[in-house]
């Protein structure tokens, strides 16, 4: 049983471009935040684990062997964690967990993603840290594809697990190949605005849409053997474009041209050329607009009016869609006149009031657990 109080911490992301592209074998293009959500291990003092958060008053006490219940909370998250390690022949000690998060909830930064994270990195340091970042990040995506029933990639556990500061993560999902791009910002900022809309339904429209993929990949792969929809350049596309219609043409269409643009926009950054990368993030806000159909009129008034407004190089929805938040690249002078108009604009149209905050970028939960290494390892000295 662990005898002290331990703390762990997980960022939430923001996706720079190349969202529906994770599950498509594809290219994404996200950095971790300095918001996310911490963790408080402690020891408990019976023989149940007890999960408590500051942000949800729903808490629970349960014996191990209520672990495998779905409660269609917060709490399943953990307990999505919880079972990969069971499910691997671990025992983990029972323990108080206690969550705090400072991000928005359910708003496209990966909120959910922060919480598995969080909680793998923890029981991996409970379970005397068996498995790589690597496995955890993945293990943390099974447990939201198989305990939570939500069929997402792997892009928001990556960043989370792998974020480093001031740098964005290039990675292929496809081979899981990566690297920290650095951010070198010439005076402009990424400035994320929240719709704060409520978000109905997202696990299941993204089940679809992740689904019309798969069919398009199926249609293709009877005229030409690939792997995965963002295997094909667009030219190639156009060649199998004609056995696909409807949404499942649509989806695949989008698929592969944000794969092309997020190839484009890494090179444009290395290169310094934030104009085209910029223009390349709207390009991107078109194709989720228009192809794959999971923006909304919240999001698109955001972004196109973003995209209209002095000093913006470029702007987009971020994450999976259908409300959540947009990404906005713009000169670092012209943020205070951003927030205030949009805000203002926004709030007169939807009677809603945005949220905007400009991106920090933080490091991800593996350089928390090196920490957590160090602070151990001076307490044994
Ligand atoms: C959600 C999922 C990710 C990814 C994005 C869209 O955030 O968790 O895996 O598919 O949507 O890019």
């Amino acid at each position: 049983m662990q005898k002290t109080e331990r703390q762990f911490f997980a960022p939430g992301r923001v996706n720079l471009i190349g969202d529906h592209t994770d599950y498509n074998g594809g290219l994404v293009f996200p950095a971790a935040l300095n918001m996310g959500t911490y963790l408080t291990v402690s020891p408990s003092e019976d023989d149940c684990y007890h999960f408590s958060s500051k942000n949800d008053p729903a808490a629970f006490t349960l014996r191990k062997e209520e672990l495998t219940q779905r409660h269609h909370s917060w709490v399943d998250y953990p307990l999505g964690v919880l079972k990969e390690f069971t499910d691997r022949g671990l025992s983990v000690p029972y323990c108080r967990f206690h969550y705090r998060g400072d991000l928005p909830i359910g708003a496209a930064l990966s909120s959910s993603a922060s919480i598995e994270v969080v909680t793998v990195v923890a029981l991996n340091a409970l379970c005397g840290e068996p498995f790589t970042m690597l496995e955890l990040v993945q293990m943390a995506q099974h447990a939201e594809n198989d305990f939570v029933g939500m069929n997402c990639g792997i892009m928001d556990q990556f960043a989370s697990g792998f974020g480093k500061k001031d740098c964005a993560i290039a990675l292929d999902c496809n081979t899981l190949e990566y690297e920290h791009v650095p951010l070198e910002m010439q005076g402009l900022k990424f400035i994320i605005a929240n719709t704060n809309k409520k978000r109905g339904l997202v696990d299941s429209a993204y089940n679809q849409r992740r689904s019309e993929c798969q069919q398009a990949l199926e249609l293709i792969r009877a005229h030409r053997p690939v792997d995965c929809l963002c295997q094909l350049t667009m030219d190639l596309f156009n060649t199998v474009a004609p056995y696909l219609a409807g949404n499942v043409l649509k989806r695949a269409r989008h698929a592969v041209r944000e794969n092309e643009n997020v190839r484009e926009a890494v090179t444009a950054l290395k290169a310094g050329d934030m104009v085209r990368f910029g223009q390349l993030m709207s390009a991107s806000h078109a194709t989720l607009r228009d192809d794959y159909e999971v923006t909304c009129p919240e999001l698109d008034f955001l972004a196109e009016r973003a995209q209209h407004f002095p000093g913006v190089l470029g702007s987009r929805m971020t994450g999976a869609g259908f409300g959540g938040c947009t990404v906005t690249l713009i000169a670092e002078n012209q943020v205070n006149a951003f927030v205030e108009t949009l805000g203002k604009a926004y709030e007169e149209r939807f009677g809603l009031r945005a949220d905007f905050y400009v991106a920090e970028i933080g490091a991800g939960a593996d350089s928390v657990s090196l920490l957590s290494k160090l602070v151990r390892k001076s307490a044994t000295q």
